[in-house]
């Protein structure tokens, strides 16, 4: 791709990005749940994107869908690239100039991550440092890192805010503290913008339902709770398992923070829009507002409308009892808030797509070719 110069990009500030050109923006992890929502969004912000994604996780499909929305040349381009070879990844930056990066590409599932461990520091931290030496060595300005509110293990005092300690206690969480970590030393001696988002439990999908989130079904044992709901309410899985009701909860089950899918992604155009060469914001993205697993199983029996059985478990070694934000900071630096906090309609939205999307994306491959 020539489409613009290396020198512009290099001394192109972000405060100067906003003004003319168009900006690039390189979506590592395109073709996931949230890269590929963060990229229609900034598709439709008439930002250029290159997804880069190897497909491990992701899907084509979802790609395919954006091809389709954006057909334009030079809108959108697709990489099947492993983010895992340096050589490939150093090619991938001298040949495009990207204005900033927003690095989604992971491996994300907590269960996995202990039984896995190596994969995890490979794909996670292994995986930025790459990410990270190529925009360095290519002059990037900015960059936009997705981590976890895993990073915070499990706080005494809650709501969490970015202060809270990180003390994350698996290997997911370790894995993108160590990230965090490698960026932030890099970044004292650098003028790159850096925005860090800490996101907590992610749900939902686009409203217009031309996306929806399609895990491969073998990583259904380590799945999502939302990604359960939605199991449950079409009869692949038997029903739900609430596994502990004698946390020193409201109802005695776990407490977390969900986040729709279409807010963290408005959270990233605002960070994109608000980073600054050589600053760095720590954000924590979720709705300060904590849902009881009882809540959300109800939630997700009303929003699917189907009688899902639910079987009340003893608790789970490793989950912790509440895990909510405090967003108050991303409010007033980045202006942002939670627009979509109706758990019942984010699940209902997302369960359209899911049942009318019932092999994930294949599916819609079937039926539009
Ligand atoms: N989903 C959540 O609730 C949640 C919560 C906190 C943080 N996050 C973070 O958000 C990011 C996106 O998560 P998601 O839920 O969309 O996951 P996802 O698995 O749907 O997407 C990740 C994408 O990265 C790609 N990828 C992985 N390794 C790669 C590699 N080596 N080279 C190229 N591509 C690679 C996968 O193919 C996949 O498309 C991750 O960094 C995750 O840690 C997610
Ligand atoms: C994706 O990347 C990983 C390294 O992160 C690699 O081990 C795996 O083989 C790749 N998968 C595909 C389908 O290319
Ligand atoms: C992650 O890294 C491991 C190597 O530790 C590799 O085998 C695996 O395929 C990689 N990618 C994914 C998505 O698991
Ligand atoms: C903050 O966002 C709201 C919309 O959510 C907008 O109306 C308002 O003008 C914004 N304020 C600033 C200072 O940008």
């Amino acid at each position: 791709m020539l489409g613009l110069g290396r020198t512009r990009t290099q001394t192109r500030s972000s405060r100067s990005m906003s003004l003319g050109g168009v900006i690039h923006v390189l979506v590592t992890g395109g073709a996931g749940y949230i890269g590929s929502h963060a990229a229609l969004r900034l598709l439709k912000e008439n930002y250029r994107v290159t997804i880069v994604d190897n497909l491990s996780r992701g899907n084509i499909g979802a790609v395919k869908i954006l091809q389709e929305l954006f057909p334009e040349p030079g809108r959108l381009q697709f990489i099947y690239a492993d983010l895992g070879d340096a050589k490939v990844v150093h090619q991938l930056f001298s040949q495009n100039a990207f204005d900033a990066v927003m690095h989604f590409a992971a491996v994300a599932y907590v269960g996995e991550s202990t039984l896995n461990p190596l994969k995890y520091y490979h794909n996670i931290t292994s995986n930025t440092l790459t990410v990270l030496e190529a925009m360095s060595a290519y002059g990037v300005p900015t960059l936009i890192y997705s981590s976890t509110c895993a990073t915070y293990g499990e706080p005494e005092k809650m709501p969490i805010t970015e202060e809270t300690p990180q003390l994350p206690i698996n290997p997911y969480g370790k894995a993108k503290k160590m990230a965090e970590d490698i960026i932030l030393d890099f970044h004292k001696n650098s003028n790159m913008a850096v925005m860090i988002l800490r996101y907590f439990n992610v749900i939902g999908s686009d409203p217009e339902g031309r996306l929806g989130e399609a895990p491969r079904p073998e990583l259904r044992e380590h799945g999502r709770i939302s990604g359960a709901c939605y199991d449950a309410a079409r009869g692949i899985i038997p029903g739900l398992k609430v596994r502990g009701t004698d946390y020193k909860t409201t109802d005695g089950t776990c407490i977390r923070d969900y986040i729709d899918v279409s807010d963290l992604v408005d959270a990233h155009v605002k960070a994109l829009e608000k980073s600054r060469p050589g600053k760095v914001g720590i954000y924590n993205v979720g709705t300060g507002r904590g849902r009881s697993v009882k809540e959300f199983v109800e939630a997700c029996k009303a929003a699917t409308g189907v009688p899902i059985k639910v079987d009340f478990l003893p608790r789970r070694p490793g989950d912790y009892a509440e895990v909510y934000s405090d967003p108050t900071k991303i409010k007033l630096e980045l202006n942002w808030t939670a627009k979509h906090t109706d758990l019942q309609e984010s699940l209902q939205v997302a369960w359209r797509w899911q049942k009318s999307h019932l092999n994930g994306y294949d599916s819609s491959l079937v039926s539009s070719s």
